[in-house]
């Protein structure tokens, strides 16, 4: 589907949108009492005859319009109407956009017969368009970005494991010039990243880290991106229950989010240099499997004691994070990860959990979240809770010996990989929660949702 941005033009549809208070006063009120429409947030009437779409929301608020605008794309795309149009100003023009490109999207690759689609264009209209071309072409960069991740996070893991994730983001290099660079077991060995090698040690496919770099001529700040690319996670010997493994293929969403940031930063041709290093591997059982019992010396000599083969991801993590601090001296330091069931506890299944120590950076983060629609939490690190990381035997346990705080537990652990210069440069973003679902909810379809593409290109964006 085409979407343009244009002064005028006469579609098939035309896409209203409409609060309570100009409900009462409307012209077609009568008509649209009759079909039982009330302007109630998120529910929508269509006028056949007047060619008009309703879509009640309850404020002007760009998340109102996302989610209004989500229902309407899809009652759109069952219909037999060619084109659409809907006006658009400074205000609503981004989330009209992320309404239709992230609200209308559908994975269906696997699908044997597509569903047929009439709706070819999508008309935003506005008087004066030239002031709206920048955030035009902006929003779109950033919502495609979001699908291209969301797809690969879709995609099953017969299809995507390490090599094959790294095939994408060489694909990607090459069609943005971006430089990529991947290491293999043997180098990986010769790094001395055992932990990471331990996690993927029972897999048919070769663990790989992949580096992917875009680097405009006059950075003003250099960013390091670490993500979790864990391209199956069956829990390895301490075995995930059969109803928790479904859907572990999302695992790699940190890896995925990262490719997505990028891609969507160089599009926008930012002035930041950033790197991305993804630590991609699978977690399976065998003969050869890492044993919960191991002690797994890491890349920067910190002894692990593996209690349970399940809390993987902050193993391959650990001596990413590490390899990442040794290669790049970056301003800012983030990592994506769906690193625990128990963040989604700690604060539902829509909220990136974000950990680190720097308050001016959560702040930050906050704004971005309020621009972007994407949503955060802050859960706070102490060091009582970093007491549980003890172990008897090594440097660390990679479990806490309590049930509760787990997300801020698998946090306080990867603090353990961060030198003492970076503390205030880092955050940890668990998207455990916020990057899949199998429910749909706002401009988030049944899987893959994303997260941490707009988040990050809203706080990149603000960079100066
Ligand atoms: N990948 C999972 C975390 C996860 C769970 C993500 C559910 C999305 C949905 C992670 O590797 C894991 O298994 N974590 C364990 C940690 C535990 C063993 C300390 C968890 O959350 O149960
Ligand atoms: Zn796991
Ligand atoms: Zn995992």
């Amino acid at each position: 589907m085409n979407i343009d941005l244009v002064t005028d033009i006469v579609a098939d549809i035309t896409v209203e949108f409409i609060n309570k208070e100009d409900y009462s006063t409307d012209t077609n009120k009568e008509l649209l009492d009759l079909a039982g429409f009330d302007a109630e947030q998120d529910t929508i009437c269509f006028l056949h005859e007047k060619r008009k779409l309703f879509c009640g929301i309850q404020t002007k608020d760009s998340d109102d319009i996302r989610s209004a605008m989500s229902i309407a794309i899809k009652a759109l795309k069952s219909t037999k109407y060619l084109s659409a149009s809907v006006n658009v100003d400074k205000e609503s023009i981004s989330a009209i956009i992320e309404g239709i490109v992230l609200g209308g999207y559908e994975f269906t690759t696997y699908k044997s017969t597509p569903k047929v689609q009439t709706l070819e264009d999508f008309y935003l209209t506005c008087k004066d368009i030239s002031s709206l071309q920048e955030p035009f072409a902006q929003a779109l960069i950033v919502a495609e970005a979001t699908c291209f991740t969301r797809d690969i996070v879709n995609m099953a893991p017969q299809e995507i494991y390490p090599q094959t994730l790294a095939e994408i983001a060489q694909k990607l290099a090459e069609d943005n010039e971006l430089t990529c660079k991947v290491l293999d077991e043997k180098a990986l060995k010769k790094e001395n990243m055992n932990a990471m090698l331990a996690v993927g040690r029972a897999s048919v496919h070769e663990s790989k880290l992949i580096h992917l770099t875009y680097k405009p001529k006059n950075p003003k700040k250099i960013i390091t991106l670490v993500g979790k690319g864990l391209t199956y996670d069956s829990g390895g010997l301490s075995l995930k229950a059969a109803t928790s493994m479904v859907s572990m293929k999302m695992d790699k969403a940190g890896a995925c989010a990262v490719l997505g940031i990028i891609k969507a930063a160089s599009e926008l041709k930012l002035d930041i240099e950033i790197h991305g290093f993804i630590g991609a591997v699978e977690n399976m059982v065998g003969g050869n499997a890492y044993k919960p019992d191991d002690v797994l010396v890491s890349r920067n000599g910190t002894t692990i004691e593996v209690r349970n083969t399940d809390a993987e991801g902050r193993l391959v993590l650990a001596d990413v994070l590490d390899y990442a601090q040794e290669k790049v001296e970056a301003d800012y330091i983030f990592d994506f990860a769906t690193l625990t069931g128990a963040c989604m506890v700690a604060l539902g299944q829509y909220t990136t959990g974000l950990m680190g120590h720097s308050q001016p950076l959560f702040h930050k983060f906050y704004d971005a979240a309020y621009h972007s629609g994407e949503l955060v939490g802050s859960l706070p690190f102490n060091k009582h809770l970093k007491k549980l990381l003890k172990s008897e035997i090594a440097d660390i346990s990679n479990t806490s010996s309590k049930p509760y705080g787990g997300a801020i537990t698998a946090g306080l652990f990867l603090d353990k990989f961060i030198k003492d210069e970076n503390k205030e440069k880092w955050l940890h973003f668990d998207i455990a929660g916020s990057a899949y679902s199998e429910s749909v909810w706002d401009c988030n379809p049944y899987g893959a949702t994303g997260a941490g593409v707009r988040l990050m290109s809203s706080f990149l964006s603000e960079i100066n």
